[in-house]
Order: structure tokens, then C-alpha cells, then sequence
């Protein structure tokens, strides 16, 4: 449920700036488009690839007790049956009388129509699940579903996890991908989508170390956003209500971040217990246990699970990073993305379209596309040049001049502060790695000018 509190974003701007600078587009917007769904243009994709990459940089690359998977979308429809979803993975539905809009019970206020104030009828549960059909027959027997989560990929390869890779408890597998919910409320952007992704972690422990392990994660996965940037006061977490809990939750805490829309969910960090290996055990009567070589006994490994929504954390970031600076010039735009996230981490902008300045300056941003997304931009002033930059949140512009023609030095502009340097275009490429690393000075190659020369 979402608590209505006013965030300093206005979503319809960033709605406009990502239509305006191709972060991204209502999907099949030519035929009117289709709801709920969404499409990530050329910046967009850049910074949901930066989002997810950090994300497994963080919870795969740096741990030795995760490793990742990327399980089908399709499954054996009896998962679903096990995991309880055909029977409860619904929600409650009432329709207008008058104007026939669907919406969701539990968000309706005071009994009536939100669109027209017209009389709803009684609830009556809808399931969430996209229906399709496996093979050239569509009868009962061939019923498919597109995954709504992609955690049961995870359970159902538990034990070939455990055998090809030996690991011990506690560990755990990430996954990412995406995710399908014929959801009855939509609106808000890409907050509640059909289609989404979603980055979802199984935690494997030893029942009666679940508790700490759930603390671990919590404390884990809050510090994950705040370390790339998401500012503290605009991130709480929540603990659900006994009566709020899933089915198979033993405790959850929601990590909140005030969106646009107010205090909702990003990520949710669930103790599931041992219910889905049990479940999964009984209905495929495979053993799902762990065998403890220290003990010597069979277990059923309890499980924490980290769930965040891939759409979701793009819309925070976006929402967080937005800033607007008013100059001489009129209304300066910036997203102040953390440099990991950054769609583009560099602009080559010559001076001018002076021929001359064209071999140096096309020299430089091949030599920079090799390692980061760069983009060249000679058209217009140097001014709206910077602003375009800033608009979508490339830290660093590089800047050649009819000066950098002789004394082979490029200006480094920064975008939070706006301050620049004068760097060799020998070590530009080693000055910007520092800086997109957010390294200290000191590692700076010889030769570098300091970069408090910034100042
Ligand atoms: N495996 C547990 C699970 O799926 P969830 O709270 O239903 O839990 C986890 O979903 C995360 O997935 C949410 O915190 C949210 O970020 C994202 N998510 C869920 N439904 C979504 C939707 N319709 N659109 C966008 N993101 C969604």
C-alpha cells in the first residue's frame, strides 16, 4: 500500500525526461500502447544494465557464499501448484457498475468508484498469473505460466546448485530477470508494471540461525542502495504486520523508498522458512534436503530471501539523482547518478566543428569507448553541450580546444560542481578511471595533475 506523502519529485518530469531523452517509452505507444508495459530506450537500458550489474557485483563477484543462476520463465506448471500460487496468488477485485473500471479492494477508500464515484460490486479474488499454452494444443493439459517471481526457478534448483558447485550451507543463489503479474492496478510509471524484472536472492541457512541471517540481509541489502547513492532520509524499512505476512513469511521487512507517488515498497526481505523446499520435496517427491557432513544428518535448509524490483530501483534512482539548478541561463537539469550507474560516464566535445580540432578530438573518444560509453557531440555551444550532459547524468565532459592542438592537454569538466581541469591526453583515460572509481587522488599516474587542481 502506498502512504501518501509528497516526495520533492514531481513524477510527470521525470515521466517527460525520460520520454525526452530515451530513458523510457510507453510500449507499442504507435498503437496506443499497452498497459502497464513499458520500454527502455538507449539510456535506459544503459542504466537498468548499470543497475543490475551493480547488483550482482554486490551480491554475487564480491561474496564466496552466493553464486548466480538464470533459470527458464517457463516452468513445469505443477511449481506453481507447490508454491501456492495457482490456489493464492491473487488479489481482490471489484468492478465499477457504472463505469466499469476494475480496481483493486484493498486500495478503494471509501467504498466507491476512484474514477467516477459509482456503486463497486462485491470482491471476488483474481488470479495474477499470465495464462498460456505449451505445444499446438490449448486445452487443460498444455496450461503454461509465465513466472510472476522468479524465486522458484532458484528452489527447484536447489540440489543441482548443490551438487555441481558443492558449496555449504549458509549460501545462496541470486537470479535475475523478468517477471509477469496481470496486476488490476497500474499507473504510476514503472512502479507497478505487467512485466517487470525483478534481482531475487535464496539464502540458505541452518533452521535456528534464520534470525541472524535475516538481520544480515536486511541490514545488507538497505546499505546496497545508500552506497550507490540513494539518499538516507528518503529510504526507511518496515516490518510487516503478523496479518500482513505471506503465507509462507515467518517475518518481512519492506525497504521503503519515497517515491514520487509516496512510501512504497522497493524491496522486500522475507524469512521463508523451509516451506518452499518442502513444498517442492512433496510435490515432485524428490529429496530436497542438505546433507551436513559436520552433523551428519539430512536437513531442510531455512531460507532468506532479498526480493527488489529492477524497475523499481531504476525509478528511485532516477527520482533521487533528479535536481534542477536555476543560472543565468534559465533551468539547469541534472541527475546526479552515483558514476556506476550513469547511463554515459563521458562526453568528447570539441570546441568547435573546426576541422581541425575533428582527428584529435575522434582519436580521443575511440581510445575512451574502449573502456566506458562515451558519446561524441559537436553540434551547438559548448553551454547547451554541458547541459545536455548533465540532463541525463554523465559525470565527466572532456573538452578539446584549439590549445590542446599544441600542448596536448584536454579540460575535464565534472558534473555535480561543475569544476574543471587540464589533464594530458595521456593520461585522461587513467584520470577518468580514478574518477569514475571514486579514487583518492594519490593514485593519480605521473604525469597526472592533481585533481584538486578542480578547485
Ligand atoms: N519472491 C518474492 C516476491 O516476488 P514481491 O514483494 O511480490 O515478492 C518483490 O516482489 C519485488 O518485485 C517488489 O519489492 C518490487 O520491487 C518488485 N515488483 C513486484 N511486483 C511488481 C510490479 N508489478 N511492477 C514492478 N515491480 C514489481
Amino acid at each position: 500500500m502506498i502512504e501518501q506523502v509528497p516526495s520533492k519529485v514531481d513524477m510527470d518530469k521525470l515521466v517527460s525526461l525520460c520520454k525526452r531523452r530515451g530513458f523510457i517509452f510507453p510500449s507499442s505507444e504507435i498503437y496506443g500502447g499497452m498497459g502497464a508495459c513499458y520500454d527502455y530506450g538507449p539510456l535506459g537500458v544503459e542504466l537498468k544494465n548499470n543497475v543490475k550489474k551493480a547488483w550482482w557485483k554486490a551480491v554475487v563477484q564480491q561474496r564466496d557464499d552466493m553464486v548466480g543462476l538464470d533459470a527458464s520463465i517457463l516452468m513445469h506448471p505443477q511449481t506453481w501448484v507447490a508454491s501456492g500460487h495457482v490456489e493464492g496468488f491473487a488479489d481482490p477485485l471489484v468492478e465499477c457498475k457504472q463505469c466499469k473500471q476494475r480496481w483493486r479492494a484493498d486500495h478503494i477508500k471509501d467504498g466507491k468508484c476512484p474514477a467516477c464515484g459509482g456503486e463497486l460490486t462485491e470482491p471476488r479474488m483474481f488470479n495474477l498469473m499470465f495464462k498460456t499454452f505449451v505445444g499446438p494444443v490449448e486445452d487443460e493439459a498444455s496450461v503454461a505460466y509465465l513466472r510472476p517471481e522468479t524465486a522458484q526457478g532458484i528452489f527447484v534448483n536447489f540440489q543441482n546448485v548443490l551438487n555441481s558447485t558443492r558449496k555449504k550451507l549458509p549460501f545462496g543463489i541470486a537470479q535475475m530477470g523478468k517477471s509477469f503479474r496481470n496486476e488490476i492496478t497500474t499507473g504510476n510509471f514503472i512502479f507497478r508494471m505487467r512485466e517487470f524484472e525483478q534481482m531475487e536472492i535464496e539464502y540458505f541457512v541452518r533452521p535456528g540461525t534464520d534470525e541472524q541471517w535475516f538481520k544480515h540481509w536486511v541490514e545488507e541489502r538497505f546499505n546496497w542502495y545508500t552506497n550507490l547513492g540513494i539518499k538516507k532520509d528518503n529510504l526507511r524499512l518496515r516490518q510487516h504486520a503478523k496479518d500482513e505476512l505471506a503465507h509462507y513469511a515467518r517475518d518481512c521487512y519492506d525497504i521503503e523508498y519515497l517515491f514520487p507517488i509516496g512510501w512504497s515498497e522497493i524491496e522486500g526481505i522475507a524469512n521463508r522458512t523451509d516451506f518452499d523446499l518442502k513444498q517442492h520435496a512433496k510435490f515432485s517427491g524428490r529429496d530436497l534436503s542438505y546433507f551436513d557432513e559436520e552433523t551428519k544428518e539430512h536437513t531442510i535448509p531455512y531460507v532468506i530471501e532479498p526480493s527488489a524490483g529492477v524497475d523499481r530501483s531504476v525509478l528511485a534512482f532516477l527520482a533521487d539523482s533528479y535536481d534542477e539548478e536555476k543560472d543565468k541561463e534559465g533551468l539547469r537539469v541534472i541527475l546526479r547518478l552515483h558514476y556506476a550507474l550513469a547511463p554515459i560516464k563521458a562526453a568528447v566535445l570539441p570546441l568547435s566543428r573546426n576541422e581541425k580540432l575533428l582527428p584529435i578530438s575522434r582519436e580521443i573518444y575511440n581510445s575512451l569507448r574502449n573502456c566506458w560509453m562515451v558519446q561524441y557531440d559537436d553540434a551547438q555551444s559548448i553551454g547547451r553541450r554541458y547541459r545536455r550532459q548533465d540532463e541525463i547524468g554523465t559525470p565527466f565532459c572532456v573538452t578539446i580546444d584549439f590549445q590542446s592542438l599544441e600542448d596536448k592537454q584536454v579540460t575535464i569538466r565534472e558534473r555535480d560542481k561543475m569544476r574543471q581541469i587540464r589533464v594530458p591526453i595521456e593520461t585522461l583515460a587513467s584520470t577518468l578511471d580514478a574518477k569514475l572509481n571514486y579514487e583518492p587522488l594519490e593514485v593519480l599516474p605521473p604525469g597526472g595533475k592533481k585533481w584538486l587542481g578542480f578547485e
